[in-house]
């Protein structure tokens, strides 16, 4: 598993950079609250911003990173972003949304968070990945308990002007290699 250029390869998923074609794709799923799910606010732009995004490195840049989630038959499904923190560069935050509804609860979404995560921790000199998600979005929290994240915090935070009560997760290094989901890298 590696970062072949710009497409991170797992057993059912490619994860690609965001091209030009992909921008309707995006613009439409940042203004559609199902493709968000309940526990995250839509964040609408327009096309043309998002071409304007593409062009000015925001999707890919040297301390972050957006991929598109594509299944193999080439189909787009979501979207996982890093990026590094501005005041510990030793710590990355990564995000996700399987944007598609009918392809939830596939085991996409834990594939996309392992491969990326192995990734990170293996190409760039990181210590720790942190996510954030709503306290009661279940089916995320389920995914960063299999990937060996700890609750390390819980927080008010404002996305999009809604408050939402989240939890902070982090994995560490020194756990990272103890977890035995990332030993195994075909499951
Ligand atoms: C959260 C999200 C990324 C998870 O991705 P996914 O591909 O659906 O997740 P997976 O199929 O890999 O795993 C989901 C797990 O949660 C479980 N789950 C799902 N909904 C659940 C619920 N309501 N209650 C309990 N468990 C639930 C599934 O059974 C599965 O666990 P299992 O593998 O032990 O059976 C995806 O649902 C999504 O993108 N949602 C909308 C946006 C979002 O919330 N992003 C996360 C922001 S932090």
């Amino acid at each position: 598993m590696t970062l072949y250029g710009n497409v991170l390869f797992t057993p059912r998923l490619r994860l690609r950079r965001v091209t030009y074609k992909d921008i309707p794709t995006l613009a439409a799923w940042s203004n559609c609250a199902i493709a968000h799910g309940k526990y995250l606010s839509p964040h609408p732009i327009n096309e043309e911003a998002g071409y304007l995004q593409l062009e000015s490195g925001l999707f890919w840049g040297e301390k972050s990173k957006t991929f598109v989630i594509e299944i193999k038959k080439g189909k787009s499904i979501g979207s996982i972003h890093y990026w590094l923190r501005s005041e510990r560069k030793e710590c990355a935050v990564v995000a996700l949304k399987i944007s598609v509804p009918g392809e939830r609860n596939k085991g996409y979404g834990t594939e996309a968070q392992k491969y990326l995560i192995i990734n990170l921790f293996e190409r760039l000199k990181i210590d720790e990945i942190e996510m954030y998600t709503d306290i009661n979005n279940i089916a995320q929290q389920r995914c960063l308990t299999k990937l060996g994240f700890e609750l390390v915090d819980s927080l008010t935070y404002d996305d999009q002007k809604v408050t939402r009560l989240g939890s902070l997760f982090r994995i560490r290094r020194s756990q990272y290699q103890q977890s035995s989901i990332y030993q195994y890298y075909y499951e």
